[in-house]
């Protein structure tokens, strides 16, 4: 039984996965498993998010778009995953690549049109897979309408759909006195969280970018927006929401200043408003209720103990967080941090503990905000990346709690060779440039040499469809964002003709995951917590080692040994 893998599992009677969730929309009748669980199709699906403008491009402008998506969804019906996580595809100047909204029931016109939505959906379910979109609430674009009108006057009916507070007085200088904002929160892509707006002479609140202006969720009106627009897509036949930054929609409207503890961990701070659960239940009474659907909440800011408060399906909130223990023990900010296998098996114990039956689990190390999975957690050099991709695909598809791929790991893709500011695109690299290079803080070497290993443009460069130019990403125009060089080796046409690559891999656990309810619900127990086999630098040969401690019961293939 492997060591930190799902181990005890248990023999469950039954239905498989497969067969309890035989079409999109039908709700699977409760039942319960022998150690207490109660199944639903959630909980047994393997999602795969596309990020759409680095997926496939249909029309040559370089743009990933909603018809590329969909001419490979044979592709990923293929891979055998059954739930699509789309990233935002609503209208957008994309300040933050669609994180910023412009208009919730439009589609982003570099995407293609509502038409090209519809086709995308239909042909998702005609495949028996479903779709969950991402629901960005906390913040809308400045540029939505409702934002707009809030900033053109202190009367607008909208003035209070978002968050506006006068600065307050600083000290005085011979100058004259100095305008502070209200008070010290940091927005999370540098600088403050507070902007002046000249229309009004009231600073607004932007927990993110400038152009992503918080949305005042003690406002009813805009809690009932919210409402409403999600009606809008799950009327469409969406099957639920992947929720951006959820914990942070309610705020403590008093805005006492920050403790220089605090500012070490903002997003505690955020995470943490009052009415937080009370919004949730909300919206989970007026909406989600009324129809079968799945939510994960990417949790920012909640500990693992807090987690069952969002996820204990008595409460009635939502199905799922991402915990970010996992995915982030490699990281201090921007910067790189080594870790060791017995601390991340130790997250995943503490998990296991924290959540007992009434509480589900994701399971990821990657999306679009983080390098990729094999750079990360394996080793990406050409003697071992595939082995490393195996291995942790053997360890995310056999966790308790459902998996969720980005794309390109199923082709174990890489991180990018970034060597100069241009080669990025993401505004919080941009940002930080300018704030910690440009002031002399750091030199751009170092500031280069940390990104290259945690950016998040790392996962964002074009998927590696084949050996042609730009990967067979687009057919015309450079793509937005480069093709990682190494695409002439690493791409699906590859990976497709040969049985033992990655992608198989994947296909097979994946299979193995979805006939085997033990590996879905089965109990978890770490047989060796503290395998010392990892190196003390962990990079490179710890997520080697979690199977090198291993039986092969739960493998369905001889794992190659790497060169340890
Ligand atoms: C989390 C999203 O995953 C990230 O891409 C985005 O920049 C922020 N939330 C702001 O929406
Ligand atoms: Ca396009």
């Amino acid at each position: 039984m492997l060591t930190v893998l799902t181990a005890l599992c248990v023999a469950l009677p039954g239905k498989s996965p497969a067969e309890n969730n035989p079409r999109p929309t039908a709700s699977i009748a409760a039942t319960t498993t022998p150690n207490g669980y109660t199944q639903k199709w959630w909980k047994e699906a393997v999602v795969y998010q596309v990020y759409p403008r680095s997926f496939k491009d249909s029309n040559g402008d370089g743009i990933g778009d909603l018809p590329g998506i969909t001419s490979k969804l044979d592709y990923l019906q293929n891979l055998g995953v059954n739930v699509i996580w789309l990233s935002p595809h609503y209208d957008s100047p994309n300040a933050d690549n669609g994180y910023d909204i412009r208009d919730y029931r439009k589609v982003m016109k570099e995407f293609g049109t509502m038409d090209d939505f519809d086709a995308l959906l239909k042909g998702i379910k005609q495949r028996h897979m479903r779709l969950i979109i991402d629901l960005v609430v906390n913040h809308t674009s400045d540029e939505h309408r409702w934002f707009v009108e809030s900033r053109s006057s202190k009367d607008n009916p909208y003035r209070d759909y978002y968050i506006w507070r006068p600065g307050k007085p600083g000290a005085i200088s011979p100058e004259g006195g100095i305008e502070l904002p209200p008070n010290n929160d940091p927005s999370f892509f540098f600088g403050s969280a507070w902007q002046k707006d000249p229309a009004t002479n009231e600073y607004y609140l932007h927990f993110f970018a400038v152009k992503q202006p918080d949305l005042n969720w003690d406002n009813p009106k805009v809690r009932n927006e919210v409402y409403d627009l999600m009606k809008f897509w799950l009327d469409k036949g969406v099957d639920g929401f992947r929720m951006d930054v959820i914990p942070l929609i309610s705020k403590d409207q008093t805005f006492p200043e920050l403790t220089p503890e605090q500012l070490q961990r903002p997003d505690i701070v955020y995470a943490h408003g009052p009415h937080r659960d009370e919004y949730l239940q909300e919206m989970n009474r007026s909406v989600m209720a009324k129809y079968d659907v799945m939510t994960v909440g990417e949790a920012l800011g909640i500990s693992l103990d807090e987690t069952p408060l969002i996820v204990d399906e008595r409460r009635h909130e939502l199905n799922m967080i991402f915990d970010f223990a996992t995915v982030r023990i490699n990281r201090q900010g921007r910067h790189w941090k080594d870790w060791t296998l017995p601390a991340l098996k130790a997250v995943y114990d503490k998990q296991d503990a924290a959540l007992d039956i009434h509480s589900w689990n994701t399971v990821f190390l990657s999306n679009h905000d983080n390098p990729r999975l094999v750079s990360a957690f394996g080793d990406d050099s050409a003697a071992n990346r595939v082995p490393s991709a195996k291995l942790l695909a053997t360890m995310l598809f056999t966790l308790k709690g459902t998996p969720f791929v980005y794309q390109g790991d199923e082709l174990a893709m890489t991180n990018y060779p970034f060597q100069r500011i241009e080669d990025f695109d993401d505004i919080e690299v941009k940002n930080g440039y300018k704030t910690e290079v440009l002031t002399g803080k750091i030199t751009a070497a170092d500031y280069i040499a940390d990104l290259r290993k945690t950016s998040r443009d790392n996962a964002r460069t074009p998927m590696q469809w084949d050996a042609t130019t730009y990967a067979g990403f687009t057919t015309g125009a450079k793509p937005w964002l480069a093709v990682n060089p190494n695409y002439t080796q690493i791409n699906a046409k590859e990976e497709l003709a040969d049985p033992n690559s990655v992608y198989h891999y994947y296909q097979k656990m994946i299979a193995l995951r979805s006939k085997s309810p033990a590996l879905i619900y089965g109990d978890y127990k770490d047989l060796d917590p503290t395998n010392p086999t990892s190196s003390p630098t962990g990079e490179r040969s710890a997520a080697r080692s979690i199977l090198s401690s291993s039986t092969s019961q739960v493998r369905p293939e001889p794992t190659p040994s790497p060169k340890a």
